[in-house]
């Protein structure tokens, strides 16, 4: 079907104390693999999957803006799922633009390294132009940093090498006090929303954008006092490296200090309902392709390098859809292997 409003999504999401995925595309495969993910899932599931997926400013440049909003809206009219097409991190005015002009049905303006002052004046405007559209817009209220804020390529390889224990101890002598004091202050959020008019807030709780697994606890005590303060659905970020479910944290053997959480209780006591997911799908993708391409080194058709990653994107993207729907992935499921071994890919 055409794509979909992000309201229409997002709206009953939060009436009913659910989680709409939006999930960052690169490439065809991506693309691909988020929308037959949610069709496999509705499946499973009896009901309707609903679905975001997001095109960055750099993926737009990358795939060309009409190339890139094309792929969503034909792979979108093919299919039933339900699907929104979010611009991701919009840093300039000029770059929501292209994004209406290229038929996007939602937009996040990111003026959080601007001051208070000028990250307001900016967001409405984008509103403005946006709302006149009927697009709606999501803004970002505190700071969600990225992890090459606190380490180097190096100690982030290094980072990898350890047990999630040990990485999370790592990073929170490093990281823990700035991403505490980068988070949005309840305080602000009643004038942010009042002032710039948005439709979704994407405060920072704590998360970090770019974490390669999901190992981080975020402070669900923040987010609480937020909710609070707005009737707005609000948007998690740097969901890649989020610690799952409290299930999940026992299994990496992570604890959670006092008001700390898990995504799903983000979701279930913080009022998240929508979730971004970028890093781990980009590794997932990477992974399949390159172990493909490991068991066969002499193989020249793209296609079977491609399939096995597209394969790695989908099961990550069901893995997910499953927690929001309050399915957490039983242990079992978690070993679970991919068809990176089935070398065969479509003719
Ligand atoms: O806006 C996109 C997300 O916040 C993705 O973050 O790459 O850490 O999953 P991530
Ligand atoms: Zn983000």
């Amino acid at each position: 079907m055409p794509l979909v409003d992000e309201r229409e999504l997002l709206k009953p999401a939060l009436a009913e104390g659910r989680a709409v995925g939006a999930f960052n595309a690169n490439n065809m495969e991506m693309v691909q693999a988020f929308v037959w993910a949610a069709e496999e899932m509705t499946q499973e599931l009896g009901k309707p999957v609903d679905l975001i997926i997001q095109l960055s400013p750099g993926a737009s440049k990358y795939a060309g803006w009409a190339l890139g909003a094309g792929m969503v809206k034909i792979a979108s009219g093919e299919s039933k799922v339900r699907v929104a097409l979010n611009l991701d991190h919009a840093t300039e005015i000029g770059e929501v633009q292209k994004a209406l002009d290229n038929g996007f049905t939602a937009a996040l303006f990111d003026g959080s390294s601007l001051p208070m002052e000028k990250n307001v004046k900016l967001t409405r405007q984008v509103v403005q132009m946006c709302h006149a559209q009927g697009v709606p817009v999501e803004a970002e209220l505190g700071k969600i940093p990225k992890i090459e804020d606190y380490f180097d390529s190096n100690g982030i390889a290094h980072l990898r090498g350890l047990s999630a224990p040990e990485s999370v101890k790592i990073m929170r002598e490093k990281a823990g006090e700035s991403v505490d004091k980068l988070m949005a202050k309840p305080e602000d959020v009643e004038r942010f929303v009042e002032q710039t008019g948005i439709d979704f807030l994407a405060a920072a709780f704590g998360s970090i954008h770019g974490v390669w697994d999901d190992i981080w606890p975020v402070r669900v005590d923040r987010l609480v006092a937020i909710q609070e303060r707005t009737r707005l659905p609000l948007v998690s970020h740097g969901s890649s490296g989020i610690l799952m479910s409290p299930q999940d944290a026992q299994e990496k053997g992570i604890k959670l200090v006092a008001g700390e959480g898990t995504l799903l209780d983000a979701i279930k006591t913080g009022g998240v309902s929508k979730v971004n997911v970028a890093t781990i799908l980009s590794i997932a993708f990477i992974d399949g392709f390159v172990g493909a391409h490991q068991q066969k080194p002499s193989e020249k058709d793209f296609r079977k390098l491609g399939a096995p990653g597209r394969d790695r994107v989908k099961e990550k993207v069901k893995e997910y859809m499953r927690l929001f729907a309050g399915r957490p992935r039983k242990p079992a499921e978690a070993g679970k292997k991919d068809s990176t071994a089935d070398l065969g890919a479509p003719e």
